[in-house]
Order: C-alpha cells, then sequence, then structure tokens
C-alpha cells in the first residue's frame, strides 16, 4: 500500500524549553525565519504527500494560524507592493491539506499518535516529530528515502542516527543488523539503555513509518517512562509481529527542543543563507579570534 498520510504530533508542553515554550509552541520557534514546524512539513510535501494530520494541545494555536490564510496580512502586502513576502505567506496557506486533532491530556507521543487513529484508518503512515528538522545535506527529504525503504520491504521503518556510544542511556536505541550500508534489520528497542546494555550505537531519530496494526499495540501499552505511552513501547510489541528496518541517517538531525541544538542549527542555516550567510560567517570569524582558550 503506498503511504499517503502523515502524522505531526506537536502537542507536547516543550518543558526543556522553558520560559519560551510557555505561552508560544517550540515548534514555531524559527530557524532563521522559518518556524521549525513547516522545515517538517516542506520534508513531507518533498515526499509527495499532502495529507497531514498535526497532534496539537493547549497553546498550540499559533501553529493552526501559521498554516491559515491572513487575508489582512496579504492585502496590505499587496497594498504596499511588497511581493516577495507575499508570495512567501501564500505559500505557506497553499501548502498540504493540514487537518488538526486535539490531545486532550499529554499523555506522550505514543497517545498522541493514537490520537490519528481515526483520520489513518488502516492505512501504513508516517510519523514526523514537530520539533525536529533532518538535514540530508542534499536538500533531499529523509521521507522519500524512508517511502522507497518501506516500498521495499513492506515493513516499518524507523529512522536511526548513529550516536556516542557513551550516550546511548539518552536515547531510544536498536538491536540487530546491517543489509546493505544504509538500510539495518531491527530485532530489538530499549529504551534509554546503560551503556554495557546498550545492543548498538543507533538511536531512533523522529522519523517512522507505520502501520496501522500500531494502533493496537498503543492500546495494549502500559503507562511507561515519565508515567507516559511511550510510542517505542508500542514499536516493542509491533516488533514481536513483525519485520522491522531502520534507515541510518547520513545527514544530521536537529531537535530544536534542546536549548543548544536550536543555537547550532540557528547559525548552521544562517550562514547557508544567500542573504545573509557571508555576513554571518564574517561574525563568526570576528568573534572565534576573541575567544579565550577554554
Ligand atoms: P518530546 O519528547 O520533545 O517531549 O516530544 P515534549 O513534552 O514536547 O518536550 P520536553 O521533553 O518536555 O521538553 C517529541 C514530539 O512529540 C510531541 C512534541 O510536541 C514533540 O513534537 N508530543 C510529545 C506530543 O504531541 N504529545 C505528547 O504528549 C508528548
Amino acid at each position: 500500500m503506498k503511504i499517503k498520510k502523515a502524522v505531526i504530533p506537536a502537542a507536547g508542553f516543550g518543558t526543556r524549553f522553558l520560559p519560551a515554550s510557555k505561552a508560544q509552541p517550540k515548534e514555531m520557534l524559527p530557524i532563521v525565519d522559518t518556524p521549525t514546524i513547516q522545515y517538517v512539513i516542506e520534508e513531507v510535501e518533498k515526499a509527495g504527500i499532502d495529507n497531514i494530520l498535526m497532534v496539537i494541545g493547549k497553546g498550540k494555536r499559533a501553529i493552526e494560524e501559521h498554516f491559515d490564510r491572513n487575508f489582512e496580512l496579504e492585502e496590505e502586502l499587496k497594498e504596499k507592493n511588497r511581493l516577495d513576502e507575499l508570495r512567501l505567506i501564500q505559500k505557506i496557506s497553499a501548502m498540504a491539506d493540514i487537518f488538526f486533532v486535539y490531545q486532550k491530556e499529554l499523555n506522550g507521543l505514543g497517545d498522541a499518535v493514537h490520537y490519528a487513529r481515526g483520520h489513518i484508518n488502516n492505512e501504513p503512515f508516517v510519523v514526523l516529530l514537530g520539533d525536529t528538522i533532518i538535514d540530508t545535506n542534499d536538500g533531499t527529504s529523509i521521507t522519500s528515502e524512508m517511502i522507497r525503504v518501506y516500498e521495499q520491504f513492506q515493513a516499518p521503518v524507523i529512522l536511526l542516527e548513529e550516536v556516542d556510544p557513551q550516550k546511548v542511556s539518552r536515547y531510544g536505541i536498536v538491536g540487530g543488523h546491517t543489509l546493505d550500508e544504509n538500510i539495518f534489520e531491527i530485532d530489538s528497542l530499549i529504551e534509554k539503555p546503560s551503556v554495557q546494555d546498550a545492543p548498538s550505537n543507533l538511536a531512533v531519530a523522529g522519523r517512522y513509518i507505520l502501520t496501522p496494526d500500531i494502533f493496537e499495540c498503543l492500546e495494549q501499552t502500559p503507562r511507561g517512562k515519565n508515567d507516559e505511552i511511550q510510542l517505542t513501547d508500542a514499536m516493542q510489541i509491533l516488533l514481536k509481529r513483525r519485520r522491522f528496518y531502520g534507515l541510518k541517517l547520513k545527514g544530521i538531525r536537529h531537535d530544536i527542543g534542546n536549548k543548544l541544538d536550536f543555537i547550532k542549527t540557528n547559525i548552521l542555516y544562517a550562514m547557508k543563507r544567500e542573504d545573509m550567510g557571508k555576513e554571518v560567517r564574517n561574525f563568526i570569524r570576528k568573534i572565534a579570534s576573541k575567544l579565550p582558550p577554554e
């Protein structure tokens, strides 16, 4: 079956980014001038998917408004002949068909994904964390690559990132074996293992292609870490019934919900921009030369 729908959980509290995330969604934090969630939507669109369900919650209306039309602003820009800006905002509201569902209580990522059940019906679908940008280095969409792997194996696919072996205890880690340079067959999944228990240093990286039987697994999943319904726990149940594959990421994952990652991503993206890259690079050279030794 073809992948036609995407689910973007974006309801979380974002406690790692307080106070900025108190009254505004962390998914709206800009990387240079574009909200994080817009990069995520662009990745989905590049993969040819135009049906997107966003899971949002209290305090997340700015996300809905961002993807809605703003006629007053459009008129204002037209009157002032600011056509570049007009095109920019019209492009946003013309993006894929975006649907919204409210996660009433924030019971974790697994619970957020379960809210998609009615919308997804009986189809495979992709899940993209709304606070995570995947940069493939060459502008391609990692979701497209994952769909190719799905089409080859007709089985769930998880994006995997190699992490420092000393830091495995911060991530969901997979075990299994390499099939080729990029593809990994997964036979176990462990949430935040100790360095000794980790079966590899390949971490789950914020993108998943799942089959609809994940919903049944989510219903059987008891509350786990932080007293939340964890998607990793539900995938562990599914792993007993299905083969699972991993695609190893060649680019960089940016977790914008993490302050340090947010700053680094802004610097990297600003350096690459045509309109400001040169000035930003010069500025960094200038301040770097004045830095005291560590
Ligand atoms: P995180 O693991 O970053 O959790 O969620 P969080 O609660 O948002 O942030 P911290 O850890 O408190 O700082 C990963 C993605 O899953 C969504 C988040 O919005 C984010 O995009 N999420 C998480 C939900 O939609 N619902 C939840 O109950 C939890």
